[in-house]
């Protein structure tokens, strides 16, 4: 495993997402988690406007991704379908025609594939899986980051495993922007 340092030095990249026209695989192609660059930074800058327009409140009794989509102006019934595209996000985790079904369904929901479904889908199933991760950890008395791990290609092509526990947020140009408002949940989850 590596420290955190690697995430600032660029020729560590993260996994490919080739473009695609629909599915998870078009999810990938479209935001700013797996793609570096000039393409990272215009991907990135997008989710960042959009997140700065949105008003959220974090609430003890509401789960929070019914609080994000609320604040997106979408309805909480789809909750259900960002859980089943969040658990296949991360290419290396179990892909399903169920998961393709769930993403196609919240593309409709958000307005139809474009820059500005992607970066909704995109804080949408980020948060929900972090959040999760951090209510799960308070409710085990875990310590630690409540994601421990990313990944990284290495320059040999390798996938490598990058330690988080000096860096919960990540660091360099993919770490979280979406740390103040997972700090503000963390702090009414207390
Ligand atoms: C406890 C809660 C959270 C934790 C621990 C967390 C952690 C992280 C980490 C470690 C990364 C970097 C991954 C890497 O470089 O490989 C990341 C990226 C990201 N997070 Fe969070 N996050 C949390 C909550 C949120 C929330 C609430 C949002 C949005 C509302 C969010 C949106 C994002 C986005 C969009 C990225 C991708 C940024 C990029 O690739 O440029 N996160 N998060």
């Amino acid at each position: 495993m590596l420290t955190s340092a690697v995430l600032e030095d660029l020729r560590y990249r993260l996994p490919p997402a080739p473009p695609a026209g629909s599915g998870l695989a078009w999810l990938r192609s479209r935001v700013p988690r797996f793609c570096d660059g000039p393409e990272h930074t215009r991907r990135r800058a997008g989710v960042e406007r959009l997140l700065e327009s949105l008003t959220v409140i974090p609430s003890s009794s509401v789960d929070p991704t019914v609080v994000l989509l609320g604040a997106l102006g979408l309805p909480a019934e789809i909750s259900d379908d960002v859980d089943l595209v969040a658990a296949a996000y991360q290419p290396h985790t179990p892909q399903s025609a169920d998961a393709d079904a769930a993403l196609e369904r919240l593309v409709a929901a958000c307005g139809g594939r474009g820059d500005a479904t992607a970066a909704r889908m995109c804080l949408l199933v980020q948060a929900h899986a972090a959040v999760r991760a951090l209510v799960a950890q308070r409710r085990s008395g875990a310590t630690g980051p409540p994601v421990p791990v990313t990944r990284r290609i290495a320059p040999d092509g390798t996938v490598v495993e990058v330690d988080l526990a000096d860096a919960p947020f990540g660091r360099g140009p993919h770490a979280c922007p979406g740390r103040a408002l997972a700090e503000a949940w963390a702090a009414v989850l207390r």
